[in-house]
């Protein structure tokens, strides 16, 4: 129950942070988010698909392996002028993504 509360305390914490800095794309319309385990991810789903899509078609996640999105992401996150802190829930968005 206490790991319940920090976890969810912790959500908050990082969505209210996040949130000053994410601005335009917190807003979610794909209703597959629904689906999504906690606020984070959705978030995390949320950038990718407001920010990563601007030079190319959206990639899909499943086809490089955890090493390549180690040195791919904070390239492209340079490029997409992502906080650092909206770098950070996206790549735990991919994380997850690499593991479901
Ligand atoms: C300013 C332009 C730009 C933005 C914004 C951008 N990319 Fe890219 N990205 C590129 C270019 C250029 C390439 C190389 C050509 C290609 O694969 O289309 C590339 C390639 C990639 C690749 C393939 C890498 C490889 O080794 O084959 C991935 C994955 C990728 N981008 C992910 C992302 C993600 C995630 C974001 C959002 C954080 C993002 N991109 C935002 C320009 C951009």
């Amino acid at each position: 129950m206490k790991k319940a509360l920090f976890i969810f305390a912790t959500t908050i914490l990082l969505t209210s942070c996040s949130e000053k800095t994410v601005g335009t794309v917190t807003e979610v319309k794909d209703v597959k988010d629904a689906a999504l385990p906690t606020i984070e991810l959705t978030q995390g789903k949320s950038i990718y698909q407001n920010k990563c899509n601007q030079c190319h078609e959206l990639k899909v996640i499943d086809s490089f392996t955890t090493e390549r999105w180690n040195k791919i992401l904070p390239d492209m996150a340079k490029r997409a002028n992502l906080a650092s802190s909206d770098e950070a829930i996206l790549g735990n968005y991919i994380t997850w993504e690499l593991s479901n």
